[in-house]
């Protein structure tokens, strides 16, 4: 009755699992969504295998095909996952087993430990690729903002307190960077993912004479030349989950961008800024106050990245105490994986959406940026360039701010006889400091908000996007 239930490892049992393990142990009704990935290594397996000489190529082709139509079933739904056989590699296999005479030696030389590392290794190069993709379209609409936005101005903030004036292009580019970087660490990620662990066996390989580099040309684990990538340690490539954890690593890096994005979004949506008003599609009303539409889908992005964050440490936690090399706490790897990867392409996704539908309140933004304030450090600024160490011009601009603020009068209506008497260096041309649109001309160094510099990072960016 054993090999009933259990046929794949189930010769030494004299009896079946307790029906509570069975519902502990199982992982096929999360790990099923690799099935795609674990038949795509099935059959490169199987083709080395006939390839090595150790089954026939009639029996390797029978497999592949036998592969394929599990795979139709599946995409279709048709297929019964049975949790009794644990995960989705027994599954499928035993699948394979009722339809294939030569499936039973599909598992020749073959561990699930290297199995399953070599389907998760597929799924992160898809992952990686898929997210790639995400970001892709959220950059190409912060560009799309960037460009409407050049010459709508904003306060800068620091502390959340006005600060300098900047183009709202300039605030999108911000976030263009951060997203840039998710877009390299996950084609960094991809490119590491990109190694064969197949051969590796349980923990030791295999006194079997398989052709390693065959599998991994297969499964397209090469680099640059073409040469397979394999794995170089058995023990390290069944034990190792870096990947994993990078992986994790790398969309809790990317969602803290996203509910940055998010809040300060919110922010600007409020009554308070008014600096922007977002589509009807991606905000909700209230059940009760008829006057409300609430940016719910950013708050779910900033709600949601919690998760990724979780996961990470999850991961970590999992990871820090095992020997080597597999143990089964391993299985646990997978749903926090699978998570991250959906939160984080939903957000993405839902992040685009919103901003894409986004309209500036140019009226709400030139009322806050007009605050003089907002200049001061060009009147210190002037004073440098009239001579006065910096020190000393922070001070006297000041005095004038404190001045101004006694008097109760802007920054740029104090009269000069009050300018001149903290510093004689403050001629009455100082008032041409307040002018917005020359101060952020001024600022056309690289990296800096000036309207030309702001213009040639959007060209960059499309730039590099277009180049892929
Ligand atoms: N579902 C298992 C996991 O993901 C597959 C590996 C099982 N290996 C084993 N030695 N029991 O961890």
């Amino acid at each position: 009755m054993a090999e009933q239930k259990q046929a794949t490892w189930g010769g030494r049992f004299r009896e079946g699992p307790d029906p509570r393990m069975v519902a502990f142990s199982e992982s096929v009704s999360f790990d099923k969504r690799l099935a795609p990935f674990d038949i795509r290594g099935s059959q490169a397996h199987a083709r080395m295998l006939a390839h090595a000489g150790l089954i026939e190529s009639d029996e390797a082709e029978a497999i592949c095909a036998g592969l394929d139509e599990l795979l139709d079933e599946i995409a279709a739904g048709k297929f019964t996952w049975d949790p009794a056989l644990e995960d989705v590699h027994m599954n499928i296999e035993q699948a394979l087993r009722g339809r294939v005479p030569a499936a039973a030696k599909l598992h020749t030389a073959r561990s699930r430990n290297d199995q399953v590392a070599t389907a998760m290794r597929l799924y992160f190069r898809d992952a990686a690729e898929r997210l790639r993709a995400a970001l892709d379209k959220l950059l190409a609409t912060l560009l799309d903002q960037a460009e409407a936005t050049q010459s709508v101005h904003i306060p800068g903030y620091t502390h959340l307190q006005r600060a300098q004036p900047v183009s709202m292009a300039h605030h999108f580019l911000a976030y263009a960077e951060m997203f840039g970087r998710d877009r390299e660490r996950f084609a960094a990620f991809g490119e590491r993912a990109n190694i064969c662990p197949l051969g590796a066996g349980a923990l030791a390989g295999t006194t079997l004479p398989i052709d390693r580099e065959h599998t991994a040309k297969l499964l397209g684990f090469v680099d640059a030349e073409g040469e397979p990538r394999l794995t170089r340690n058995s023990l390290d490539a069944v034990a190792d989950r870096d990947l994993f954890i990078e992986f994790a690593a790398a969309c809790a890096i990317c969602a803290v961008h996203l509910s940055r994005a998010a809040e300060d979004f919110i922010l600007w949506n409020s009554s308070e800024f008014g600096f922007i008003t977002f589509p009807d599609g991606f905000t909700t009303g209230s059940s009760l106050m008829p006057q409300k539409k609430n940016p719910d889908a950013l708050e779910l992005i900033r709600g949601k990245s919690a998760r990724t964050h979780g996961a990470l440490s999850t991961l970590l936690t999992l990871c820090k105490g095992l020997p080597l090399t597999y143990n089964r706490d391993l299985q646990e790897d997978k749903p926090p994986v699978f998570d991250c990867l959906d939160t984080t392409l939903a957000c993405l996704d839902i992040l685009e959406g919103t901003l894409a539908g986004a309209r500036p309140n140019p009226a709400r933004c030139a009322a806050a940026v007009a605050d003089p304030l907002l200049l001061a450090t060009d009147v210190a600024d002037y004073l440098v360039r009239k001579g006065m160490p910096f020190r000393d011009a922070h001070h006297a601009v000041g005095a004038l701010v404190a001045l101004a603020e006694d008097k109760g009068v802007p920054l740029d209506k104090l009269p000069d006889a009050d300018a001149t008497a903290v510093s004689p260096l403050l001629t009455p041309d100082w008032k041409a400091c307040f002018d917005l649109r020359k101060a952020l001309e001024a600022r056309e160094m690289p990296g800096m908000p000036g309207p030309k510099a702001v213009a040639g990072e959007i060209k960059a960016w499309r730039g590099r996007l277009g180049a892929g």
